[in-house]
């Protein structure tokens, strides 16, 4: 199937540590992804992993050498320099960033990153005493005003037995750079505050009123968006998805919960996307104690939550400025229904999806939505994975914020 990765020319340096077992499931990961991935190894790295295995998951030929016996008149570093989109050194040794800070050209890696003119995106991996020693620190610094890309390796238990910073990042950390590398940076300066989720309105210790929201629509949209290179807070209901990475995440419980960490942050936002079910109502009192089962039905009574998008409407009236996103989960009427809410809550977009289709709104992956936009002009969408309808409703923030 077609991905962002399809066709991309990605070349591929591994260098001598432990991790390179991590960076060959990426090298799977993106020939899955239909990139075309071109490994070249340094010596060292293939006493760690053979170039065959390397050549099997990638399903083309691996570079160890200066010059290939058959590269015939053709320089191996020029030829396959001048094709990369995207060059990714994973993992980065101490010794590799360091020859690359420097400019060394004594081996096919280090003069194909001088021969290269795509993103370089480096991932340290190494014990951590090496990490913080202050002539790492320098280099990566180096790289970084070089313009390439540095991702900051992870804590936990190194290889060698320390515990600390210098663990290769996570596929999922790895794949969000590498795509953030190859989307436009049209979201750069800008922070978007996005609410995803449920809410939780408790009647007792044991139980409360919720509904179907898996998070899924406003966690894509906080994903891409950080990828785009935007700020991103998150405030999230209750969801078990993984927040993407380096996306700031508030959790919260209740509608009050979200109200008042929606308000706090209300002012560093230049866009709020009010994706999150909020529950309109909330039992009149919570219970300190879980009631008892007594065969009778019971009366609840339910008051009002606060309609946080509207407030914020109205804070806008007052030109807060942020721009407002609202979202609208109908069954029936649609249009109408987003019309009016755009109208009534003074929102520059509204994000209009239907809750009752089986591959739409809650908890589905994909979501098929129609988007009004303040001068009432309609855009219908197809149906699409909730990360294509995020990449297209930040597509028509973009326009809106020209
Ligand atoms: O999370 P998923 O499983 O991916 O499902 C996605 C979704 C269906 C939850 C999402 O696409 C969606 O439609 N979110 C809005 C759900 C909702 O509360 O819609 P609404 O029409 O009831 O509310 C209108 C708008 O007012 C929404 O932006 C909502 O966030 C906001 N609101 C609602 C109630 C309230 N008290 N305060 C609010 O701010």
């Amino acid at each position: 199937m077609k991905t962002v990765l399809t066709g991309k020319k990605i070349l591929f340096g591994i260098t001598g540590s432990i991790a390179v077992y991590k960076a060959a499931e990426w090298v799977r990961e993106l020939t899955k992804a239909e990139a075309q991935v071109t490994v070249v190894m340094t010596e060292a790295a293939t006493r760690f992993v053979s170039s065959l295995t390397i050549a099997a998951l990638s399903g083309r030929r691996v570079y160890t050498g200066m010059f290939e016996p058959d590269a015939g008149e053709e320089m191996t570093h020029i030829s396959l320099a001048r094709e990369s989109d995207l060059f990714i050194i994973a993992p980065a040794t101490a010794q590799s960033i360091a020859k690359l800070a420097y400019g060394f050209a004594d081996d096919l890696l280090s003069t194909l990153v001088l021969a290269n003119h795509a993103k370089v995106l480096v991932f340290p991996a190494m014990n951590s005493s090496m990490y913080c020693h202050a002539a790492t620190k320098a280099n990566l610094t180096r790289l970084q005003e070089y313009g390439y890309g540095v991702i900051e390796p992870e804590q936990g238990k190194l290889a060698c037995g320390d515990e600390g910073i210098g663990r290769l990042v996570d596929w999922e950390r790895a794949r969000e750079s590498i795509l953030s590398a190859f989307a436009d940076q049209d979201f750069a300066e800008q922070t978007i505050l996005i609410t995803a989720g449920p809410t939780w309105e408790s009647f007792d210790p044991a139980r409360h009123m919720s509904n179907r929201s898996s998070g899924k629509m406003g966690y894509s949209l906080a994903r891409v968006a950080k990828r785009r290179g935007a700020r991103v807070i998150l405030v999230s209901g209750p969801s078990a998805i993984e927040p993407p990475p380096g996306v700031e995440i508030i959790n919260i419980v209740s509608a009050q919960q979200m109200h008042d960490a929606v308000m706090e942050h209300y002012s560093s936002a230049d866009i709020v996307v009010m994706a999150a079910a909020v529950s309109d109502y909330r039992p009149g009192k919570t219970m300190e104690q879980k009631i008892k089962k007594g065969g009778k039905s019971i009366d609840l009574e339910l008051v009002p939550n606060p309609d946080i998008l509207k407030k914020l409407g109205q804070k806008k009236k007052r030109a807060e400025q942020a721009l407002l996103v609202g979202f609208a989960a109908e069954s029936r009427h649609h249009i109408e229904e987003g019309q009016r809410k755009l109208k009534e809550k003074n929102l520059d977009l509204i994000v209009i999806n239907d809750i009752i289709g089986k591959d739409t709104g809650f908890g589905a992956d994909t979501n098929r939505v129609s988007l009004i936009d303040r001068d009432y002009q309609l855009e219908k969408l197809p149906l699409l994975s909730k990360e294509e309808c995020a990449d297209m409703i930040l597509d028509k923030i973009v326009k809106l914020l020209q």
